[in-house]
């Protein structure tokens, strides 16, 4: 159902990967509200990835690569982006995310400090680098917004989920903080979206994250959010609607973040004492 609210709008989307993308899904559907697109992943993943598909789906969009933690790459990306449209964009969606120290199952207590500044360049850092190349280039039009993806691991003890909770934590304070600045000077907003667990590619590569999922799906009053959902959120929070909204973390969790105990899990633990 389309409802055109960003109708005359451009923007870029950074990390579609496969299907199940929270970036796939949000670039068809802020398609479907009328915007137009590039597309932008690490060339490693345009290779091996299949974004090609997701182009034709979204009226050939133009997809360009960038390794979002290389100045040079977001340079490069943001003049071949100004040339396409002919001008400056509206919105941004930074969904990127990994953490050599998740693939390789190191655990935290044992981190390996070399790939936890690749976490942090990559998942967070590269942030930053995406907002700073474009107010560099003044790529972005007043009451524009940007759109970086979390998780409430950012506030909360998540054992399992590793160095990517500092990277989570570090990415929603750049947020807040580049968000000022942005706001300040270019009428840009900056805000980050702490999304359910969602069966994505990086989402369950983190160890336990069946199990996480299912917490999370029996603690939420409405469930854990699906990221079609969340693609709606983005489309709102690229659309006038929200002109006003900066230097937050949203949370799009089903309630989950304002919940402290469900029914349902309370019912688990009754049957597993035999009460
Ligand atoms: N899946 C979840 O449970 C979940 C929950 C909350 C937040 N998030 C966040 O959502 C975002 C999108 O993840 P997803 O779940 O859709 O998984 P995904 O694996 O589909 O997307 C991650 C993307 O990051 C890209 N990427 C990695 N390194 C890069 C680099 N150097 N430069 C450019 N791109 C790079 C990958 O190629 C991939 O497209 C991430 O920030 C993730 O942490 C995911």
């Amino acid at each position: 159902m389309s409802h055109q609210l960003l109708k005359g709008k451009k923007g870029i989307i950074f990390g579609a990967l496969d299907e199940r993308s929270i970036a796939w899904k949000t670039a068809l559907r802020v398609v479907d509200e009328g915007a137009e697109i590039v597309l932008s992943n690490a060339p490693i993943a345009l290779r091996m990835g299949k974004i090609n598909e997701l182009a034709a789906q979204c009226n050939n969009a133009p997809v360009i690569g960038a390794d979002a933690t290389s100045i040079a790459d977001l340079e490069n990306l943001y003049l071949k982006t100004m040339e396409h449209f002919g001008g400056k964009i509206d919105f941004v969606l930074h969904s990127i995310g990994m953490s050599p120290n998740v693939r390789k199952s190191i655990h935290y207590t044992e981190t390996n400090y070399d790939n936890f500044l690749k976490t942090l360049d990559v998942s967070a850092l590269s942030f930053h680098k995406v907002l700073q190349t474009a107010l560099k280039l003044d790529l972005i039009n007043e009451w524009g917004s940007v759109l970086g993806l979390s998780y409430i691991a950012a506030q909360r003890a998540f054992p399992s989920y590793n160095d990517m909770a500092e990277a989570k934590s570090l990415l929603e304070s750049i947020a807040r903080s580049f968000g000022y600045h942005y706001g300040i000077r270019k009428k840009v907003r900056v805000n980050t979206i702490s999304q359910s667990p969602t069966p994505t590619t990086a989402g369950s590569g983190v160890s336990g994250f069946d199990e996480f999922f299912s917490f999370a799906q029996k603690m939420s009053p409405l469930g854990n959010a699906p990221a079609e959902d969340c693609a709606n959120y983005c489309v709102l929070m690229f659309s006038d609607y929200t002109r006003m909204v900066t230097m937050q973390n949203l949370f799009h969790d089903g309630g989950f973040s304002f919940t402290g105990v469900s029914y349902d899990l309370a019912a688990e633990l009754r049957k597993a004492q035999g009460l």
